[in-house]
């Protein structure tokens, strides 16, 4: 050892193992720890029981491949957004910097993803988005590192203004909460409302977290509505739903809205007020595919008979997204661009239907938009199809990916 110190005799001596060896040593050695998936979801707050589905989803698709994927362990840290943009970003920062997560994945909340995105963007780090719509993100401020498996929030709501202004009524009031997913959802919806003859009698935006929905429900009981289209989600959309049927206002005019307001996750708390709810989603546990009725059977055994919901299906594409690019580099967290290729290229069958990336934006084109309204059937209150639109896919406008 004289005249080696001992961490050039460690290196020197690692180097001649991988002569004598071949790569393949070094390439095992380099990759033999687990691979970190960083979760950023709201466990606590209005949004609570959206990051609940997700990782459920989520810990189903892992625990199909034994937590192991091209022989790495797969270990998913899970941070608690609590639904604020300033923790979000503080989580974020941790779990790139200090836990040096492979992928991230999350958020829900549209305002918590634009203030994680210049981090990841910067850090190179790949990020899936699970629910978060933000319209930017697939647009000015779309990113190479960034995928998102959920939807954009014009995807669900944009075709839906032509719809009901065919079909329920052109006399509507907009409703949803006051922060950047509630006005990409009701722009969205203006986008074809308006052109198809529709007049907007009112429109409103709460406070995310509003519990208290009197005073908005006395405005539209005088505004001369015939229907109110909404986005709420988590116990907004409980709080909103049962109120708007206790104020009376059921009975007169027809509620719709973009599909959160109705997902499985809310359902039950809602109950009958939810009954005739006419929504937009590009999923129902109802789907008659064999890879819908597979997930919702084995979802249901493992979580004690909760019906899986459309976060659930988000959960599952982003999980199933990870397994199957993994496998397509063999475990090679290290070469980045190889992993966003792969990525890219990532196309199967979800429980939505074929699951692809538009390659212009990293967002997910939706096999289809489901118009469904909420019904009595086997098993309770579920939402039933009604209507569907095929290939929904963001415009995308400025975004030129590389970026
Ligand atoms: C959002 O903030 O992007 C969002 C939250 C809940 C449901 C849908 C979208």
């Amino acid at each position: 050892m004289r005249g080696l110190t001992r961490r050039t005799f460690l290196t020197g001596a690692a180097a001649a193992a991988g002569v004598a060896a071949g790569p393949r040593v070094l390439r095992s050695h380099a990759q033999g720890g687990p691979i970190k998936i960083g979760v950023v979801l709201p466990y606590t707050g209005v949004y609570a029981v959206l990051g609940e589905s997700i990782t459920q989803a989520m810990e189903l698709v892992f625990a199909r491949e034994n937590w192991t994927v091209a022989g790495r362990k797969i270990e998913m840290i899970k941070e608690d957004d609590e639904m604020q943009p300033p923790v979000g970003i503080r989580k974020t920062e941790k779990l790139i910097d200090s836990d040096k997560v492979d992928i991230l994945t999350g958020p829900v909340h549209s305002g918590i993803l634009m203030g994680m995105r210049d981090k990841v963007h910067n850090s190179k780090t790949i990020l899936i988005v699970s629910n978060a719509g933000a319209d930017a993100i697939s647009r000015e401020r779309c990113s190479k590192w960034i995928f998102r498996a959920s939807f954009s929030n014009w995807q669900p709501n944009q075709p839906m203004g032509g719809w009901v202004a065919k079909n329920v009524s052109k006399d509507v009031f907009l409703m949803a909460p006051n922060y950047a997913a509630g006005k990409d959802q009701l722009g969205a919806f203006k986008e074809t409302f308006v052109p198809a003859g529709g007049k907007l009698v009112g429109e409103d935006y709460p406070k995310l977290g509003e519990t208290d929905y009197a005073p908005y429900l006395t405005k539209i009981k005088g505004s001369g509505a015939k229907a109110v289209y909404a986005f709420f989600s988590g116990t907004d959309a409980v709080n909103f739903v049962k109120q708007f049927d206790q104020y009376g206002l059921k009975q007169s005019i027809k509620l719709t809205g973009a599909g959160f307001l109705t997902e499985p996750d809310v359902l039950p708390a809602q109950g009958k007020s939810a009954l005739g709810i006419i929504t937009g989603h590009f999923y129902t546990p109802l789907l008659d595919n064999p890879t819908n009725q597979k997930f919702v059977k084995d979802f249901r055994e493992k979580f004690a008979g909760k019906m899986p919901d459309g976060f659930a299906c988000q959960g599952y594409d982003t999980a199933e997204t990870i397994v199957r690019a993994l496998k397509a580099v063999n475990g090679n967290t290290q070469d980045k661009e190889k992993l966003v290729a792969a990525i890219e290229k990532t196309e199967f069958d979800s429980p939505r239907g074929r699951f692809r990336f538009d390659p212009k934006t990293h967002n997910v084109i939706q096999p289809f938009i489901y118009v469904r309204e909420v019904k009595e059937v086997t098993g309770g209150l579920n939402n039933v199809v009604i209507d569907k639109i095929a290939n929904v896919t963001d415009p995308g406008t400025g975004c030129t990916l590389p970026a």
